[in-house]
């Protein structure tokens, strides 16, 4: 079959296209013939070997590809729930496994899953549009709806806005919870696209005070919710633009791993400080559920096909997407 693959970790020249075994079906799991994948910042690294994704020698060739939808066309021993022709969605978390980092990937005309991380899409949600739900979602509903119990009255700010997750962290906002959103991003073409989403105020990093700007905006209150994927870059400023009970959610550290904490504002405004990885198959069940009454998208930045994964990757290197890229297959 036809798949993305690399022989070696490193820049993105690495990825070639060309072909790999058809999967092994094992009890417990399925096989699913893939229409669509959805490209996170993970595969990036898988690619490149870092921040604990290095495989041993004897894994390579290794297919990259984490979250995607398609229609099933194996099922192992032991499945019940799932049945041939089905179209579904794949939450790349296998249990200790995740799908194109630790074994192989969805970037392949077929795919192998544990069958607990597959659960059946509507017909009225695209392939594409479902490729692109798990990864960013499932963070970002822990975030601003499980641990943060965002209200309509109150308001977010969603760091990075332009990244997968910061354009599912403005729909969630604004779909379903409907709550004033403060967008945070990079430069004016990026702060467009955010209010384009329906962010209701944006703020360039660069060129602007993030505790300032949040502080004015919300006529000194501060924010009840901060969703930050980024880390490092911007965590001190976040953090001190909450408000009393404010929430601060982490679900990543694109910029880097270490902060400095105020530990007297954590208790005297009674802030709670947590974060998410991934989420329960329910939630995602939520989130298809909301996508499929058009509460929520997947913001397509672009849609690719196998040939184009390794210029998406330099460009998703280089930070300037917005958005999300999608993998067409088949
Ligand atoms: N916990 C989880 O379950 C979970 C799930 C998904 C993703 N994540 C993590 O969340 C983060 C975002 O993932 P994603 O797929 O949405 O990423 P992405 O689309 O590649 O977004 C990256 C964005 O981060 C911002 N950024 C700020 N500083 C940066 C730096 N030093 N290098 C690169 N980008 C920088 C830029 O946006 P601006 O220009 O708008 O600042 C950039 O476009 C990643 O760290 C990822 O590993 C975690």
């Amino acid at each position: 079959m036809k798949a993305a693959f690399i022989r070696t970790h490193g820049d993105p020249e690495v990825i070639e296209v060309g072909e790999q075994p058809y999967p092994t079906l094992k009890a417990g799991e399925v096989i699913l013939k893939v229409h669509a994948t959805g490209l996170n910042r993970l595969e990036l690294y898988s690619r490149a070997g870092t921040r604990g994704t290095k495989l041993p020698d004897e894994s390579m060739p290794h297919i990259l590809g984490g979250e995607c939808s398609g229609e099933i066309v194996e099922i192992g021993m032991g499945v019940s729930h799932l049945s041939v022709g089905q179209r579904v969605v794949v939450n790349p978390h296998c249990g200790k496994q995740i799908l194109g980092t630790t074994r192989a990937g969805s970037n392949a005309e077929y795919v192998a899953s544990c069958a607990e991380n597959v659960i059946p899409i509507p017909d009225s949600l695209s392939f594409e549009q479902a490729a692109g739900l798990p990864t960013v979602y499932l963070p970002t509903w822990g975030i601003i709806i499980r641990e943060g119990q965002l209200q309509k009255s109150e308001t977010a700010v969603v760091l990075s806005s332009s990244s997968g997750v910061g354009t599912a962290a403005i729909q969630i906002i604004k779909g379903v919870v409907g709550a004033d959103c403060i967008a945070v991003t990079s430069s004016e073409e990026k702060i467009g696209k955010s209010l384009a989403l329906g962010a209701d105020h944006a703020i360039n990093y660069k060129t602007e005070n993030i505790k300032e700007r949040i502080l004015e905006i919300t006529n000194g209150k501060g924010a009840d919710l901060v969703v930050d994927s980024t880390g490092a870059l911007f965590f001190e400023d976040a953090y001190a633009s909450l408000a009393r009970g404010g929430r601060f959610g982490i679900c990543g550290v694109t910029a880097g791993y270490q902060s400095q904490i105020h530990l007297g504002q954590l208790f005297s405004k009674q802030l709670k400080l947590f974060g998410t990885f991934m989420g329960s198959m329910e939630e995602l069940k939520n989130i298809v559920h909301e996508a499929s009454k058009g509460n929520i998208s997947t913001h397509i930045h672009k849609l690719i096909g196998l040939e184009e994964l390794k210029d998406a990757h330099e460009e998703m290197e280089k930070s300037e997407h917005f958005g999300k890229f999608i993998v067409s297959i088949n």
